[in-house]
């Protein structure tokens, strides 16, 4: 499916820029990156994962799913994804101003850096979640009830020109991992597993399914 693909190739620039990202703000702490590149990767993070990327999670795949594969978009991991692009949105907002900053305070450093850390940990284990259940279950979901394309847009201007300048922030400022991150697949990686979302089995899985499962279990 296209779209699933675009997405999923759209999640390997995000969390590359994501590693640039943190690689700048140590830059920004220590006073060795430039201050003008900050509204640079804000406006990455808010034009290209945001008004591009997840908007079109939301409005198309989403949609898809809740119209045509009648899944539930108030419960379950639909609502754990749109929680998190809301949540994820306002964290950015309260760290826009900070990146954009020209010279910080030793306190501005230090919420900068713990603000980093917030937002990236959980744009990163937000698109293992997808990568690894939503787009390969909801791709197969979609399948089944004979859907085998959905609808996508072209980039805006300014979402354009927030993808380009991600892409040169990634060669100015080489990617860096967080060992203190565990990144993994799976519902039990998602941070609303177990707390507003019980998994996929439980929210998505039909009367049928489950038959079908203990029958190949029982024929194991
Ligand atoms: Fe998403
Ligand atoms: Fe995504």
């Amino acid at each position: 499916m296209k779209l699933i693909d675009a997405l999923q190739d759209e999640h390997g620039l995000i969390e590359q820029v994501l590693g640039s990202f943190r690689a700048y703000v140590d830059g920004r702490v220590d006073g060795s990156a430039d201050s003008d590149d900050g509204g640079r990767f804000a406006a990455f993070f808010t034009e290209f994962a945001g008004h591009f990327h997840h908007d079109r999670e939301e409005r198309v795949l989403f949609d898809a799913l809740v119209r045509n594969a009648a899944l539930p978009g108030d419960r379950g991991p639909l609502r754990a994804v749109a929680h998190d692009h809301t949540q994820m949105g306002e964290w950015l907002c309260e760290m826009t101003p900070l990146l954009e900053q020209r010279s910080h305070s030793e306190d501005d450093r230090v919420r900068l850096k713990a603000l980093a850390i917030r937002y990236s940990h959980a744009l990163w284990r937000h698109i293992d979640m997808e990568n690894s259940v939503l787009f390969p279950e909801g791709a197969d979901r979609l399948r089944g009830c004979g859907i085998r394309e959905l609808p996508d847009r072209p980039m805006s201007e300014a979402e354009a020109a927030a993808r380009e300048a991600g892409a040169a922030l990634l060669v100015r400022y080489p990617p860096v991992e967080d060992a203190a991150l565990t990144r993994g697949d799976g519902c039990f990686m998602c941070r609303a597993h177990g707390e507003t979302c019980d998994g996929l089995e439980a929210e998505w899985w039909t009367e049928l399914e489950w038959e079908e499962f203990f029958k190949g279990d029982a024929g194991d």
